[in-house]
């Protein structure tokens, strides 16, 4: 079977792109709910015609069960399961780190997944928990590379083998484990082994390992962020280029009378109303689902929509450029989402790189947004203007030939010609009244203009409110400018 990840769209590090496994291809970015065959509320089926692609569950239950071993070596996953798409098995390493069990290899598991004909094979890795020490992460590592190597040499198949990134909480041994994991030319590579962190909302150190790995991925690698399956961190996920998600949470919560929403979860008995539009919600009041003999179905059912939901709107927000937008907004859901957010786009410059140069619009939503990709890429465009030696910057939009080039001001953007007026992201820009941050961020735009033309003589004609700010970014190069 082959295995080939193409990218049509990026926003931020984010993409949207179409995974092929065989003849099935899946949209990315990609929910795959979590089946358990035992414990199954939802049927794969019904979840299929909400536009779920692919599902995982795990060959480990499969394997271990009198129920269903034999029954799915003989008529294979997919008739079991009765779902025709794609289905990722994994390998339970996860419960085997947690309960321990020495009977299963890692040759078992690979055999044995294949012989009931997943279509993703997930390895004997080792998730190695976050508080684990250097050696021991080190240690693990070499076992799981060894097992994927493994598993490229006993597979009649490889193509679809996952190759999964584990190195602990240790940034350097993720990207090692990354670039080993990318030499060996696999599709799809899920970075472990970060429930923990996701669990105790440690979500700075999910963004620090999430860029360590990538940073050793190619682009052309199909990222899998093992155990995600919250939507409020999707979007932020997707920034940093991950594109496929699992979610077990829609069944866990349900079990615990949890009610998912893209910017956090409540429990049942605190909602007084259901403002969520899908078919659970629009029927039922929240009393009524709480006192109902299916309220575990129905609150599984309510989550799972909510979360393709999220991941639809993702995959929405990359398509038309406004990704940032969207990541504002769900980060600021949870202080410890908007730490990380704001973590992401202080360090993170390199994966702007391939984003796209114009984009829908531009929406500034707040101080962070002075570090959009947008503005970054702005500010490095105005290294290269060429421009008169008489200039005048002008913050009224008044200015004629016999100025020189004249500029306007927009922050956090800086200056710009007017033939820009209508490009983006000066055109398609929405900036609400001026705050502070901005117009600093538009005035270090200024001081690389003045930089890179030393021979220019500036005139600022700005107005009176900004001048103070204005001149302490700028004033380095007081013999170059005066303002009036
Ligand atoms: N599920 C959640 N995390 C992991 C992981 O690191 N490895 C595997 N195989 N499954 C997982
Ligand atoms: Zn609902």
């Amino acid at each position: 079977m082959t295995a080939a990840f193409e990218v049509l769209e990026k926003d931020i590090g984010g993409r949207v792109g179409k995974l092929k496994i065989g003849d099935k291809t899946i949209r990315t970015p990609a929910l795959l709910p979590v089946i358990n065959p035992h414990f199954q509320v939802i049927p794969p089926k019904m979840m299929a015609s909400w536009g779920v692609e692919a599902i995982i569950t795990n060959a480990y239950i499969f394997s271990r069960s009198e129920e269903y071993r034999e029954k799915t070596l003989i008529k294979g996953l997919h008739d079991v399961l009765d779902f025709p798409g794609v289905i990722m098995t994994d390998s339970g390493s996860f419960q085997l780190s947690v309960y321990g069990d020495v009977e299963v290899t890692n040759a078992m598991t690979l055999s044995f997944q294949e012989k009931i004909g997943s279509d993703i094979i997930v390895p004997l890795d080792i998730p190695t928990s976050p508080d684990a020490e250097y050696n021991v992460a080190e240690n693990d590592l070499e076992i799981t590379l060894s097992r994927i190597k493994e598993g490229i040499s006993i597979l009649p198949d490889s193509a679809t083998l996952a190759a999964p990134v584990q190195g602990g909480r240790f940034l350097d041994l993720r990207k090692k484990a990354a670039e080993n994991v990318d030499s060996l030319d696999l599709t799809i590579c899920p970075i472990g082994a970060v429930v923990p962190l996701m669990e105790s909302y440690r979500y700075l150190d999910l963004v620090s390992i999430v860029k360590a790995a990538k940073s050793g991925l190619s682009q052309s690698r199909c990222v899998h962020l093992f155990g995600a399956g919250h939507p409020a961190m999707f979007a932020l996920a997707v920034a940093m280029g991950c594109d496929l998600f699992d979610s077990a949470a829609y069944a866990l919560y349900a079990k615990d009378g949890r009610y998912l929403t893209p910017h956090g979860s409540y429990h049942l008995a605190d909602l007084r109303e259901f403002i969520c539009p899908c078919r659970v919600c629009s029927s039922h009041a929240p009393e009524e689902l709480l006192k109902s003999l299916d309220k575990e179905k129905l609150l599984a059912e309510h989550n799972l929509l909510v979360t393709i939901a999220e991941i639809k709107r993702v995959r929405q927000a990359v398509t038309d450029g406004v990704l940032w937008e969207l990541l504002d907004e769900r980060c600021r859901s949870h202080p410890s989402l908007l730490s990380a957010y704001r973590e992401f786009i202080r360090t993170d410059k390199s994966i702007y790189k391939s984003e796209a140069v114009s984009k829908r619009r531009f929406f500034y939503k707040g101080s962070e947004h002075c570090a959009r990709s947008e503005v970054i890429r702005y500010h490095s465009m105005l290294e290269r203007f060429s421009i008169d030696e008489k200039v005048l910057i002008t913050f009224d939009k008044k200015g004629d030939r016999d100025d020189g080039s004249v500029f306007f001001f927009k922050p956090p953007f800086g200056p710009y010609p007017p033939e820009l007026r209508e490009t983006f992201p000066i055109g398609q820009s929405e900036i609400p009244t001026w705050d502070e941050d901005m117009v600093r961020t538009g005035a270090k735009g200024l001081k690389i203009l003045i930089q890179n033309n030393p021979d220019s003589k500036f005139t600022i004609r700005c107005d009176g409110n900004w001048k103070t700010m204005i001149e302490e970014e700028i004033s380095p190069y007081r013999a170059n400018y005066e303002i009036i």
